[in-house]
């Protein structure tokens, strides 16, 4: 099984790249794990360049996608939204439906004590429009960063490591029931 990780925020050093990092290590050895690095490479969306072929790393991101049994994406939060280079990722795979079906795990991060919950309310929304399964079932906002997690990305906080834990256990299980009835992606 592949999951593929895509953070929210390219900024070397994000929080929600080390979450990523914390859930890849809570994977069992049998799954192969990536994280997308390349968000800053995608061109801003339009439709009249949704043409093929595609432009090289729209090409590279949708072949990682093709290949993958399972995504997990964290996000930061901008401006209550999730960020825009995240939004563009996701619409060059509105056309090509690689999401489609796909089981996700979203977690949305902030060091304010809400945790990014408007940016993770919209992610959620667009995964719907995108036909993806969710994994998780409540919505895992890590707020409060600064306090939780340490600027190495170590969890200070035991009860996130378990949370995490738990809903990267739902996206496994996901990924190995193509008919759980985790189906539709809840945005509330
Ligand atoms: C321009 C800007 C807008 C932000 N807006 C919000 C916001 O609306 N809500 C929030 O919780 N945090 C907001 N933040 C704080 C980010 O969530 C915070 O910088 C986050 O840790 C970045 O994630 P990263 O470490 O993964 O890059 C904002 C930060 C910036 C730079």
């Amino acid at each position: 099984m592949h999951i593929v990780a895509i953070s929210g925020s390219p900024r070397p050093g994000s929080v929600s790249s080390q979450i990523l990092n914390v859930a890849g290590n809570l994977l069992g050895s049998t799954q192969h794990f990536t994280i997308y690095e390349a968000l800053l490479e995608l061109p801003h969306f339009s439709p009249d360049l949704d043409t093929e072929p595609a432009d090289l790393a729209v090409m590279a991101l949708r072949i990682l996608l093709r290949e993958a049994d399972g995504v997990i994406i964290c996000t930061p939060e901008y401006a209550f939204s999730m960020p825009s280079v995240l939004k563009n990722a996701l619409e060059w795979i509105v056309s090509s439906g690689e999401m489609n079906e796909m089981p996700v795990l979203s977690i949305s991060t902030s060091p304010l004590p809400p945790g990014g919950e408007y940016a993770h309310t919209e992610l959620r929304m667009v995964l719907k429009a995108l036909g993806a399964r969710s994994a998780n079932e409540n919505m895992l906002c890590i707020g409060a960063t600064r306090k939780k997690i340490s600027p190495s990305g170590g969890i200070l906080d035991a009860a996130i490591t378990e949370k995490i834990r738990e809903e990267v256990i739902a996206l496994t299980k996901l990924m190995h029931n193509t008919n759980s009835e985790h189906d539709t992606i809840a945005t509330h």
